[in-house]
């Protein structure tokens, strides 16, 4: 996951491959509520790991339900209708999915309960589930606006519950009050209970995974239209034992998206390889599922199975479509995005409930599509988008809005045909649904150019903690190059070799072939653990002279270039900006003074409890400088385009923000 304030996304070519997307967040959350409200264990398999599954996950362990993780499986002890708590104050986070079923029932459920969430939560409408709850008898008090979380729910008598007469809810803000009755109101069937819809129903798919789900629990709701639901009485909440989640659908929609954008690179048969999405398919109960026949409408070339799905490009440019949208209201924000490369206007109508999700969704959209250059217009609940022909598509830094589908969606914009980077702000917001999204995406693309930031420099100028603290700023992956030819000096000493001419094809040999890892910060030979082993001065000796040997830079050269990868590379060494990666962006040549340098490796040594002395340390700097800069093959010295930095009297932070800076007047965005 990327938790860095911005992730820049370097102009992207193409796209092909096969992913594996997160489990449903409509259907996790349902059926952890339900698995709670039940008796019985259930075996969830597959649920999303995510911010909304684990704030209800959270609540419902602090209810007293026994949850317990085992790989991909999650087991709930359900509560059987009883609750472990009298009371509770229950932190909700900006889940939706979680803040609505949860209040009702816990209003049935009886006990003392306090809900609230993020300050965006907090102006999220729930006035229509609290009054079709309070109408019947639950007691709610609103403790900020009325109408909106946090609440306040105080227990009931169920005896004094009026359910004879139907209930009635509004369907037309957001289907999420429908679903929490449906979910919650089994807890006091003692009767028939019949709910009965106000406004034209909307987002009815979602109604739908909820019907499913309750039928798969043991509750059979009867249905009239879409007006009119009743529960049976003596309806009781049954354990299925295992239920399996489907992947998400909203989530295949950015990767069908990418088939139909991306997939134009032919294979030498003249097949365009498709991208491949497994996890669901035409078998899904999900409503986003019907992305799919929009996607087409615009062109996109899609098939399925049962649960999976290839998309590739077909009609291009995209085809223009004029959507009552109303049924895919999630999925529905990514064709605003492929919008962008359609034949003509496209409009996306009835859509008002955008403007109550995670954000304003119509408005934020349309300020980020314009940032990117397009014209765009909207109203209470439409939005249209007129397509961004080449040379019109500007740089732009990508607002989130602390909403996950937002980010999702201008990845996409990576595609232009102006080869202009993305700037994603806060990329984080995508934990809420699918937190390895961008892991994911960069799995399948190619960048016309993964961006390097090389920092060569003479040993203990403090390369490496200027270049993984620059990294990790960045969201970029780390080369720490010294480091591969200190394990290759370790592997020959252990083989019993010499770091001498006489057996350069043999150490060249090995370095080739090395079993080599870096698993979180730590150098891996095999199985073997080697990071404290290959920081020791005669291992920074015998690296000095094993990359003095021709054949073994070479050996080692491709295996360098392979940490060339999406979103981007900070690579520190000698000869990253002059040799490996000639054409990086931006290079740095860090320099200290000897003195500085000797008293950095003093300090260090010293606290890892090493004795040595200070004198000892600067003649051998300088003998190893000397035989770096000297040594016929890449010797270290600056590349003609390199900038120099010498941190003698700078702090890390100082070099860092330095390095930053330069970095950002190589990239086309204006805001940070
Ligand atoms: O950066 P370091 O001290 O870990 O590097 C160990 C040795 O490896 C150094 O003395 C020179 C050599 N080296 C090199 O020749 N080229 C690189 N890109 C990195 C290191």
């Amino acid at each position: 996951m990327f938790s860095t304030p911005f992730l820049d996304l370097p102009p992207l070519v193409a796209a092909a491959g096969t992913v594996q997307l997160p489990g449903s967040k409509s259907i996790s959350n349902r059926v952890l509520l339900l698995a709670a409200l039940a008796s019985g264990t259930t075996t969830v398999h597959d649920l999303l790991d995510s911010d909304d599954t684990r704030v209800m996950l959270d609540a419902l362990v602090q209810l007293g339900c026994g949850v317990r993780r085992d790989g991909g499986t999650t087991r709930i002890e359900g509560l059987g209708g009883q609750l472990g708590v009298a009371s509770a104050a229950l932190f909700l986070g900006n889940a939706g999915t979680a803040m609505r079923p949860l209040t009702a029932a816990l209003a049935l459920l009886g006990g003392e309960f306090e809900l609230s969430g993020v300050p965006r939560m907090h102006e999220r409408p729930i006035g229509d589930l609290v009054d079709a709850l309070t109408q019947f008898g639950c007691r709610i008090d609103y403790l900020g606006n009325p109408g909106f979380p946090p609440l306040l729910i105080h227990p009931v008598d169920h005896g004094a519950l009026a359910l004879d007469t139907p209930i009635r809810v509004r369907g037309d803000v957001s289907s999420q009050f429908l679903t929490a009755l449906l979910l919650a109101l089994p807890i006091a069937a003692t009767r028939d209970i019949v709910i009965e819809v106000m406004g034209e129903l909307i987002s009815k798919p979602y109604i739908e995974i909820t019907l499913n789900l309750l039928a798969r629990f043991g509750i059979v709701v009867r249905r009239d239209g879409w007006e009119r639901f009743t529960i049976p009485a003596g309806s009781r909440y049954r354990s299925p034992g295992d239920i399996h989640v489907e992947a998400d659908a909203s989530s295949a929609s950015y990767f069908i998206a990418l088939g139909a954008i991306a997939t134009s690179a032919a294979t030498p048969s003249g097949v365009v390889t498709p991208l491949r999405i497994e996890g669901v398919g035409a078998d899904s109960i999900q409503g986003d599922i019907r992305f799919v026949e929009a996607a087409r409408q615009m062109g996109a070339d899609i098939t399925s199975g049962a649960n999976w799905l290839e998309a590739r490009r077909g009609a291009w440019p995209l085809k223009a479509i004029d959507l009552d949208a109303n049924h895919i209201p999630d999925a529905a924000m990514t064709l605003a995005i492929m919008a962008l490369y359609a034949d003509g206007p496209s409009t996306l109508r009835n859509i008002a409930s955008w403007r109550v999700k995670e954000t304003d969704r119509i408005d934020a959209m349309a300020n980020e599509l314009q940032k990117l250059g397009a014209t765009v217009e909207t109203g209470p609940d439409f939005i249209r988008i007129h397509p961004l022909p080449p040379s019109a598509w500007r740089a732009a830094s990508i607002h989130t809005y602390d909403d996950h589908r937002v980010a999702m969606c201008f990845s996409l914009a990576a595609f232009n045909p102006d080869r202009i980077a993305v700037r994603i702000l806060d990329p984080r917001c995508v934990a809420k649904t699918f937190p390895d999204y961008f892991e994911t995406l960069f799995s399948v693309v190619r960048a016309a150019e993964v961006p390097v930031i090389c920092i060569d420099g003479p040993t203990a100028s403090g390369k490496g903690t200027l270049a993984v603290e620059v990294a990790y700023r960045l969201g970029y992956h780390y080369l720490d190059s010294g480091s591969l030819y200190r394990v290759t000096g370790l592997a020959m000493r252990r083989n019993g070799l010499t770091p001498e001419p006489s057996c350069e094809a043999q150490i060249a040999d090995m370095a080739r072939s090395l079993p080599l890892s870096f698993i979180e910060g730590k150098v891996m030979l095999a199985e073997e653990d080697v990071t404290d082993a290959i920081r020791s001065e005669a291992a920074g000796m015998d690296a000095s002279r094993v990359s003095a040997l021709p054949a073994v830079r070479e050996a080692l050269s491709a295996l360098q270039k392979s940490f060339q990868r999406l979103p981007g590379l900070v690579a520190d060494g000698r000869d990253m900006g002059t040799v490996i990666f000639p054409d990086a962006p931006l290079k740095i040549y860090l320099t200290a003074s000897a003195a500085h340098r000797a008293e950095r490796r003093y300090k260090q040594l010293i606290s890892k409890g090493i004795s040595t002395t200070l004198d000892g340390l600067r003649a051998d700097l300088e003998a190893r400088d000397a035989r770096d800069s000297s040594r016929s093959v890449a010797p270290l010295k600056p590349a003609q385009d390199a900038r120099r930095l010498d941190n003698s009297s700078l702090s890390i932070e100082q070099s860092v923000d330095q390095v930053l800076a330069w970095w950002q007047q190589t990239q086309p965005f204006k805001e940070a």
